[in-house]
């Protein structure tokens, strides 16, 4: 791949220029080097190799089981794949919530051994001093408010975010502290709309990223299978827009090639090698 003389690397100033200027920032997820080359060349600006993983790629309930060595080798395969576009890695559960040297060390595993340029980090307030020291090591850092799946069990459910008044004044004072701490961007995950388009305006050197936040955010993010339809069958959930319906196509695919085997008919004298 060599494309970048046509499309600029894009840095954490680039997203944070992008807010200044209004122009929304793309957002995606991917797991491997084939998907984030398709996605780098389309044009994205951030592949994010989420933890969602845990639950599209590798069949898990939820995005708890998912480890670090697991996302570090995602994390390599999609850097291996992609020029342009800025990679940012999910730091997992229990990889940065026991202590602030946890965080360090393996937010440091996502760029020495990842090539990873950012990592995203899931909690509000509580996780300032976290964040702090990661961004003071050099690591910038995505922050994640709202639902935040690895609390799932906590929140009892994927419940929208931000309806009651307690749970707004979290948001919003979290928003304003990760903001402060040094985030370049803040993932504001299935949230009311108001409250989504208020943090967005009171932030003014972090763009908010919104899955299920509205339309007034800096960017949005979709995982990449969802878009695709290559999910779990029956999770639609109102936010998301299916732009692609791949299983009918590669079961279509392999059905034929199963037929085609059986048949004799694969491979044909044209796709076998002769010494002629
Ligand atoms: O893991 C993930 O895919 C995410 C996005 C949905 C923001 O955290």
């Amino acid at each position: 791949m060599a494309y970048l003389s046509e499309r600029k690397k894009i840095s954490v100033q680039t997203i944070v220029n992008r807010k200044a200027k209004g122009v929304p920032v793309t957002v995606l997820t991917a797991y491997d080097y084939f998907v984030a080359g398709l996605l780098d060349r389309a044009g994205i600006d951030i592949i994010l190799v989420g933890d969602s993983a845990s639950n599209v790629i590798h069949g898990h309930g939820s995005t708890i089981p998912i480890t670090m060595d697991v996302m570090v080798a995602h994390t390599a395969a999609v850097s291996r794949g992609t020029e342009a576009a800025l990679v940012v890695a999910d730091m997992p559960f229990m990889s940065f919530q026991p202590s602030i040297e946890t965080a360090v060390s393996n937010a440091g595993r996502f760029l020495k051994e990842g090539g990873a340029e950012a990592v995203k980090i899931e909690g509000g307030i509580e996780m300032v001093d976290t964040v702090k020291r990661v961004i003071e090591c050099g690591i910038p850092v995505m922050a994640h408010i709202g639902l935040t799946p690895q609390s799932i069990h906590r929140f009892g459910g994927p419940r929208i975010q931000g309806r009651k008044k307690k749970s707004q004044s979290y948001l919003k004072e979290s928003a304003l502290a990760l903001e402060e701490a040094g985030c370049f961007s803040m993932v504001l995950e299935l949230m009311d709309r108001q409250v989504a388009a208020e943090i967005t305006s009171s932030l003014k050197t972090c763009a908010t990223i919104g899955i299920g936040a509205g339309p007034d955010c800096d960017g949005q993010v979709l995982v990449i299978n969802d878009i695709l339809g290559l999910s779990e069958e029956g999770f639609k959930p109102k936010f998301l827009r299916q732009y692609a319906d791949l299983p009918p196509i590669i079961s279509k695919a392999v059905e034929q090639y199963i037929e085609d085997v059986k048949s004799g008919d694969y491979p044909n004298d044209e796709e076998s090698y002769t010494d002629k």
